[in-house]
């Protein structure tokens, strides 16, 4: 590994070091310990710009090749940042080179490009057909956007036993649950059947609702988070997270006050933000 720094030589330094490898151990570290990814669970994507990636290694230098799922041509040239497949998270930050790869979608969008990570034949996420079509989904919507970040959240997927699965009645509880989620999540949830994970399918049902909403729910499994940043993907998920364990706690208690439809509408107008149409005269 090495980095060039103005009029210097190229100066050797280790993965750890490396921003966007450090980011990616820091934030899988942390999302082990809220217990939102026990064993293998969860998976993230980052998109990364081609200076970023050459900054630091041999863009040239192919380790191995991989065949996705299906072509992706929207994708082709761009790196990513991806965890690995049956990778456990609480091990990234020791091991990053074994738990994450930096990969290249070939420029005829046929083919998956490793130039780091991954070692002793490791291989991308299972649900990377999900993470491949959601980013597709927002880059239309979103130039800005760069992460998909998936996890067996506790609480939402809790939250997905008792409460109704109407996307409009699951956002409007959430809402209701923390003043400020209304403007952290105004585009609401999408939440899509249940389905079996690592499929095409699951991925294009995922992605269909990432044309409306950077949040999506798997229910009875976890949750999808889009974002410009980890940060932002990280953030909205502790958000829904945080408000589906709030709603966990007092569901079955009898509620004394609630925040009204009023101070909803308040909120969004204080915030500059328009919450997505219908859900706030959603029945519950
Ligand atoms: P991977 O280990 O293949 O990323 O799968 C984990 C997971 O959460 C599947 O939904
Ligand atoms: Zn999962």
């Amino acid at each position: 590994m090495y980095t060039t720094m103005p009029d210097q030589q190229p100066i050797r330094i280790q993965a750890e070091q490396i921003p966007f490898i450090r980011e990616m151990a820091k934030i899988t570290r942390n999302m082990w310990r809220f217990g939102w990814d026990e064993r293998n669970g969860g998976n993230v994507s980052c998109i990364l710009d081609e200076q970023q990636v050459a900054q630091y290694l041999d863009i040239h230098h192919v380790i191995r090749r991989f065949e996705p799922a299906f072509p992706v041509h929207e994708l082709a040239g761009r790196y990513f940042i991806v965890t690995g497949s049956g990778k456990y998270f609480k091990n990234v930050i020791d091991d990053p080179e074994g738990n994450l790869g930096v990969l290249r979608v070939s420029e005829n969008g046929e083919q998956l490009e490793l130039l780091w990570g991954l070692s002793n034949g490791a291989v991308p996420t299972s649900e990377l057909p999900a993470h491949f079509m959601s980013h597709i989904e927002r880059l239309k919507i979103d130039p800005q956007h760069r992460v998909v970040m998936h996890n067996h959240a506790t609480h939402t997927l809790a939250m997905t036993f008792v409460h109704t699965l109407d996307e409009n009645a699951f956002t409007r509880t959430l809402w209701e649950m923390c003043t400020e989620c209304i403007v952290v999540f105004s585009d609401g949830i999408g939440v899509i059947p249940w389905m079996v994970p690592g499929s095409s399918e699951i991925g294009r049902a995922t992605a269909q609702k990432m044309k409306e909403h950077r949040a999506v729910l798997w229910p009875q499994h976890g949750i999808f988070g889009a974002g410009a940043t980890i940060d932002e993907a990280f953030g909205l998920i502790e958000t829904i997270e945080k408000a589906a364990q709030i709603y966990m706690k007092i569901a079955h208690l009898p509620i004394q006050q609630r925040i009204t439809e009023q101070q909803l509408t308040d909120l969004a107008q204080a915030f500059g933000v328009t919450p997505r149409p219908g859900i706030l005269k959603a029945t519950i």
